[in-house]
């Protein structure tokens, strides 16, 4: 199966956070932003593999900094690895204030995909070509999660 490029199925989203997302406070609800995490983790996957894409697990989800009403959140993922099937996603978000001013990096998350194939069923997905030394770097630390997720699973079982 022919590879493809990191930069291939990186995405982001734009989105300005409204009351609707938010509490009486005005801080936007953590399960917003995660939806937005899933959301473009899911496009980016879907993007690489040209197959669907559904959640396997979320490795790490940190939220750093508050989102406020009336910030621009920008949602960034690309492909930090792949194994035979599954694909891990990174995804950085970032705000900043509509009236403009500092950007933020506020949420940082490690998502696992897993491409279906017609029947629903895990599905192999092409190669992935890096392309920077970055790309190496991530695909390194993609690795390293992928390895404590198997030590884990096998120590607490499930
Ligand atoms: C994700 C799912 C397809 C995996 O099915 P499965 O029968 O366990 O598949 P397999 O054991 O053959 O594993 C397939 C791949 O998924 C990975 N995987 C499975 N469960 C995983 C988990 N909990 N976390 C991380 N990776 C996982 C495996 O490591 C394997 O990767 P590889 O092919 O790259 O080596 C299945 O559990 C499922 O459908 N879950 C529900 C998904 C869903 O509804 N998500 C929310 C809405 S999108």
């Amino acid at each position: 199966m022919e590879g493809r490029t990191v930069s291939a199925s990186t995405v982001q989203f734009v989105r300005t956070m409204t009351q609707l997302d938010a509490n009486l406070a005005g801080n936007v609800h953590g399960g917003v932003i995660m939806r937005e995490v899933d959301s473009a983790a899911g496009t980016a996957a879907v993007r690489h593999a040209g197959r669907l894409c559904v959640t396997a697990s979320i490795d790490e989800l940190s939220f750093h900094e508050p989102v406020f009403v009336g910030d621009i959140l920008i949602v960034s993922a690309s492909i930090n690895d792949v194994g035979r099937s599954s694909l891990e996603v990174g995804v950085k978000v970032e705000a900043e204030p509509w009236r403009g001013g500092e950007r933020r990096h506020t949420t940082t998350a490690y998502l696992v995909m897993v491409a279906l194939d017609d029947e629903g069923h895990p599905v192999e997905v092409p190669p992935l070509i890096l392309e920077t030394e970055e790309e190496r770097r991530r695909q390194e630390q993609a690795r390293l999660r992928r390895q404590i997720r198997n030590e884990r699973r096998v120590r607490l079982g499930g």
